[in-house]
Parts: C-alpha cells; structure tokens; sequence
C-alpha cells in the first residue's frame, strides 16, 4: 500500500494560522511588533531563496522582518560588528545569520555572538545546552519542526526506535536531542559518514529521519515496512529539488513519509516565526 504523504505545508500553514493570532494579540497587549533581523552574506542561490521565504512568511504573520544583505567579501570583523549591532537594538527581537557564509568566514564566533535571548535559531552553545538538559529557550527550528509533523499526524515516539542520519550541529544533533527527551521518549542512533552498515541500522527504525543533504541517499532496502520517513534534504539536480529519500521506492514502502518540496521546508520557517514571537515575549519580560 502507498504511504500516507505528510503534508507540510498544510500542517505549517495550522502553526502559521495560531502564530498571526498569537502575534495580534501580542501587538495589542504591548504595542510591540515581533521583529527578525536576517543576515545573508554573499550570493548563495540556495540561501537568497530560504531568507526571501522567511521574510515573506514574517510578512504574511503580521511579525517585522529586515533583511541585511553583506557582499561575499565581508570579513570576519565586520560581520561581527553587525551582529553586535543587532544585539544592541531593543528594536531587534530575533538575529538569524544564514548558513552556510562563505568559505573565509567562520561561522562559530558569529553564531557565539548572537545574544541567547535573540537566537531563534537555537543555534548559541547556551541554548543548545538548555536543550540538551530538557529545558529548552528556543528549538532548532527544523527539527522542532519534524516533532510537530509526528505530534500532528500522532505518530507516537515513545519506545521506538528513531535513526537519524546525519550528524549536523542544524538538524542532526538537535533532532536526536529533542526525540530523546522526556515526553518524546524515542530510542534514538545516530549514523553518519562512517557508520558501519548503515542499510542495516536504518532497517531498524521505526521513524527514520534523513538529514544528509546527499540526492536519495535513502533506496527502499534502508527502511523497514511500516515504517514513518521523514526526508529533510533539500538537494537541487537538474534544476529540480529532490530529497535525501528515493521518494517514489520509499512510498512503497514506508506508512508514512514527507515529500521534498512541501515536506519539512515549510515546517522550519512557521517555527521561525514562532520562536521570534517568543524571542519579542522574551525581551517584554526582561526589559
Ligand atoms: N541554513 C540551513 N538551514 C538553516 C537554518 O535553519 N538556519 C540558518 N540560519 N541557516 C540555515
């Protein structure tokens, strides 16, 4: 039988509907618009299209957005400096620099930089590590994602075994993280470039979670009958965007499983939009 196809953007476009809400009822309470600041430097296809979306959805929301646009040959220093910029203006609720930045910036002291209280991308060691401990300030976005698509469809984690593949400080990591906690209660692995028959790990899952960012890496032979796919590569061949999963095989196989465009993608920027309404909460009771 054909797997169910999660639908992302319908479940995205659900959070996006009680975000605008939430958002309205927070601009009357305060008088306060939400504001993301994105920063994208250089011309990386890929990414204009990511950070265009994430401005139109502010838009479509009701939250602010401005994008700051840096040419490819900006160095370390003055990237910080807007950073730091950002981190000053009490106008500024949300900071996202768009990865990846070119080859000669390192991205580490930038992500660093950001004020943990602006980071709606999660990505500062800080919050990471209130993630890790379960009390988490603001969830990656992507995989904060994924956990809304499995708690909406009530596809169960707990006791299942979930594998994740791919190990990135953006999805990996942080997937593993939030499926291991208390109340998602998953059994997780990890594979990754050097995990040893890595067909027959992934054979195990129950909710297999591909983040590899390698076109169809995952054929049917890697997923276990019944099982839940989620695909959240976004690879461009020939000018179309394809997955990490051989979608088509895989459908055959698996219950469920997300299509790539229209799967996790829009996920990530409804929780976008969720964490700077939190990040605008966040500077009102602090300030
Ligand atoms: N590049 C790919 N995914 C992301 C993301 O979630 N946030 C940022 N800032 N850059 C990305």
């Amino acid at each position: 039988m054909a797997a169910k196809i999660i639908d992302g953007k319908a479940i995205s476009a659900a959070v996006k509907k009680k975000v605008t809400a939430d958002t309205a009822a927070f601009v009357a309470n305060t008088g306060i618009t939400p504001h993301l600041a994105a920063v994208l430097v250089g011309d990386d296809p890929a990414s204009q299209v990511y950070v265009r979306n994430k401005e139109r959805a502010c838009e479509a929301c009701g939250l602010k957005s401005t994008l700051h646009r840096l040419p490819a040959e900006t160095t370390q220093e003055q990237l910080a400096a807007l950073v730091e910029q950002l981190n000053n203006d009490a106008g500024v609720h949300g900071i996202l620099v768009q990865l990846p930045l070119p080859k000669h910036l390192n991205s580490t002291p930038i992500l660093d930089a950001i004020l943990p209280s602006k980071d709606v991308d999660g990505f500062h060691p800080e919050n990471v590590g209130l993630l890790l401990q379960g009390r988490p300030r603001f969830l990656p976005c992507t995989p904060h994602g994924v956990m809304k698509m499995l708690q909406h469809e009530n596809i169960a984690t707990a006791g299942k075994h979930a594998v994740v593949i791919g190990r990135s400080d953006i999805v990996g990591k942080p997937m593993a993280a939030l499926l291991v906690q208390k109340g998602a209660d998953a059994t997780v692995t990890i594979c990754h470039s050097r995990t040893a028959d890595i067909a027959a790990i992934c054979r195990q899952a129950d909710i297999l979670i591909a983040a590899v960012g390698i076109p169809e890496f995952v054929k049917s032979d890697m997923i276990k009958p019944g099982a839940v796919v989620i695909d959240v590569g976004i690879n461009r061949v020939d000018d179309k965007l394809v997955g990490d999963v051989d979608f088509a095989a895989a459908s055959e196989i698996a219950a469920a499983i997300t299509p790539v465009p229209g799967g996790v993608g829009p996920m990530t920027i409804a929780m976008l939009l969720q964490n700077t309404l939190e990040a605008a909460r966040f500077s009102q009771k602090a300030g």
